[in-house]
């Protein structure tokens, strides 16, 4: 059976430097693999007493969505040396009512990116945090902080695109990340 990788992006800006990661993170997986990005903009700021009444469809459908892939790659900014809210309203969303955590036992990655040097290192780890309570296995290394981001990337022929050298890091991740995700899975 073809299973399903799911992408969450914690940027909401059109020409964010962490898509482009996920994008190519995206064409570097094994065709045998489907891929699927799960939206979070939309998703309501979680709010425990509508789960008790009447939960938006957005939560729902997000909660479904979530439940029908088997692994979970985490793409996303630093805010304030933090997670940006919208990703972190995506894991509160996902890990509740108690009890129905549907982020629970899909192996993770998580990859951050910055123009700043230190890309993303401690959003990355907080991020890793919330998926060890999440009960989320995730990969260890090697370890994904894209520093400097806008150095890594190339115009030339039109659309920003990653060098060869910072393409071969990222196939390494990947090839890494299936591994983990098989030993797990099958
Ligand atoms: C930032 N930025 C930032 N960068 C960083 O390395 N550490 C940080 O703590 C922050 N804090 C921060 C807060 C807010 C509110 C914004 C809008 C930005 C800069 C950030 O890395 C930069 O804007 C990236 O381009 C954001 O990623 P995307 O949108 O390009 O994927």
């Amino acid at each position: 059976m073809t299973q399903t990788l799911g992408i969450l992006v914690g940027s909401l800006r059109q020409n964010s430097y962490n898509r482009i990661v996920a994008d190519t993170f995206r064409s570097l997986i094994p065709s045998q693999y489907d891929v699927t990005e799960i939206a979070i903009a939309h998703l309501p700021f979680y709010n425990e007493d509508l789960d008790t009444t009447q939960p938006p469809v957005a939560w729902t459908d997000f909660r479904q969505t979530v439940q029908g892939v088997a692994g979970i790659l985490i793409f996303s900014p630093e805010y304030n040396r933090g997670v940006p809210a919208v990703l972190k309203n995506a894991f509160d969303v996902g890990s509740r009512p108690r009890g129905q955590n549907v982020f629970a036992g899909k192996p993770a990655l998580v990859v951050t990116a910055s123009p700043g040097a230190i890309g993303g290192y401690a959003a990355n780890n907080s991020i890793r945090q919330t998926l060890t309570f999440l009960d989320m296995p995730t990969l260890q290394q090697p370890e994904a902080y894209i520093g400097n981001v806008n150095a890594h990337l190339s115009e030339d022929g039109g659309k920003p695109h990653f060098k060869p050298d910072t393409v071969d890091f990222f196939s390494l991740i990947v090839e890494r990340y299936i591994a983990f995700f098989e030993r797990l899975t099958s």
